[in-house]
C-alpha cells in the first residue's frame, strides 16, 4: 500500500508530525511530495496525508494553491492535520473542504497544538513549549490508526468539521496587512554569515541574492521564515528586536516528544 503526504512546515514542527504519522502506518510506503518534485495527481495512491500549520487564523496560501491543484481523487481515505499555536481559524475547516474538493475522502481530522513559531507571540511569553501533549499525541496515533484501518479496506465514515463562533467572527488580516505588521526586513551585514539557510527557509522565492539576502516585499507572505530560521540572528524584522522570539525546535527538544 502506499500513501502521499503533502505538506507545508516552515520550521519543522508540522514536519515532525507528519513523519510521526507516516512512522505509525505499519506496512505503508509513505511517499512525501515536496515542492520541487511535486506529485500532484494522487491517482496512483491509496490514501492521503495532507499537514499543515496555521499562518495568520488560516492555511499558509501557497499550501492552499497546491493543495487545490490536487488530481485523480477517487475517494482514497485522507488524514488531514493542522498545527497550531494559538488560534486554528480555519485552517483545518478549509484543509477538509480543498480535500474533499479533490474527490478524497477524509477519515481523520485532527487540530495539533504544538510550540508557538510567532515571534511576536513568543516575545510576550506565549510559546507552548511543552505542546504537543500526551493526550493530543494519542489522538494523533488514533487518527494515524482510522487511516490504516481505511487503508485496509475497513469501512471508515467520512469526518466533517466546522470552524468556531471566533473563527468566523475574526476571518483572516491580508497579505499586505501581515506584512505591514512584520515591517521590513534587514540584514545585517556584520552579522550575516552568508550561509543561505534564509533563502532556503524563504517558501515564495522572496529573497534575491546580491552578496547577501534582499528582501522583496512585493512577494513576502510575512511568514518569518527566514528570521526563525538564520543561525546568526543577523535578520531585523521590523516590528521585533534582533532575535528576539525568534522559534528553533530544536532547542526545546520537540523532535524526542514525537519518538
Ligand atoms: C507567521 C506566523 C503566523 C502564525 N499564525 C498563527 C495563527 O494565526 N494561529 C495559531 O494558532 N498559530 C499561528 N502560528 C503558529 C504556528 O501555526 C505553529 O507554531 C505551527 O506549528 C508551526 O508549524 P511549522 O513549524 O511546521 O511551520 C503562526 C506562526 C507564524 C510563524
Ligand atoms: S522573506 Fe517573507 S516570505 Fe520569505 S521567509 Fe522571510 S518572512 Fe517568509
Ligand atoms: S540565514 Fe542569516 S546568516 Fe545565513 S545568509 Fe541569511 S541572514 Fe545571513
Amino acid at each position: 500500500m502506499r500513501v502521499v503526504s503533502m505538506s507545508f512546515s516552515i520550521t519543522g514542527n508540522t514536519a515532525l508530525a507528519l513523519e510521526h504519522v507516516c512512522r505509525s502506518l505499519d506496512g505503508v510506503e509513505c511517499v512525501e511530495t515536496t515542492d520541487e518534485e511535486d506529485i500532484l495527481d494522487v491517482s496512483g495512491f491509496d490514501g492521503v496525508v495532507l499537514a499543515a500549520p496555521t499562518f495568520y487564523r488560516g492555511l499558509p496560501p501557497p499550501f492552499a494553491r497546491r493543495v487545490s491543484k490536487i488530481t485523480g481523487g477517487r475517494g482514497q481515505p485522507t488524514l488531514v492535520l493542522a498545527t497550531y499555536g494559538a488560534m486554528l481559524g480555519r485552517t483545518l475547516v478549509d484543509l477538509v473542504d480543498l480535500a474533499e474538493k479533490a474527490s478524497l475522502r477524509v477519515v481523520a481530522a485532527q487540530a495539533l497544538l504544538m510550540p508557538e513559531s510567532y515571534p511576536p507571540f513568543i516575545a510576550k511569553g506565549w510559546s507552548n513549549t511543552k505542546a504537543p501533549v500526551p493526550g493530543d499525541l494519542a489522538k494523533l496515533n488514533t487518527n494515524a490508526q482510522t487511516l490504516l484501518k481505511a487503508l485496509r479496506g475497513s469501512s471508515q465514515p467520512a469526518v466533517s468539521v466546522s470552524a468556531g463562533f471566533f473563527d468566523r467572527l475574526l476571518g483572516r488580516p491580508s497579505r499586505q496587512k501581515s506584512v505591514k505588521r512584520l515591517g521590513g526586513l534587514i540584514c545585517n551585514k556584520t552579522l550575516c554569515s552568508r550561509c543561505g539557510q534564509c533563502r532556503e527557509a524563504c517558501p515564495v522565492q522572496a529573497i534575491r541574492w546580491e552578496s547577501g539576502p534582499v528582501f522583496d516585499r512585493s512577494e513576502c507572505i510575512a511568514c518569518f521564515g527566514c528570521y526563525n530560521r538564520c543561525p546568526t540572528g543577523a535578520i531585523d524584522a521590523g516590528c521585533m528586536k534582533r532575535r528576539d522570539g525568534r522559534y528553533r525546535p530544536e532547542t526545546i527538544g520537540l523532535a524526542s516528544r514525537f519518538e
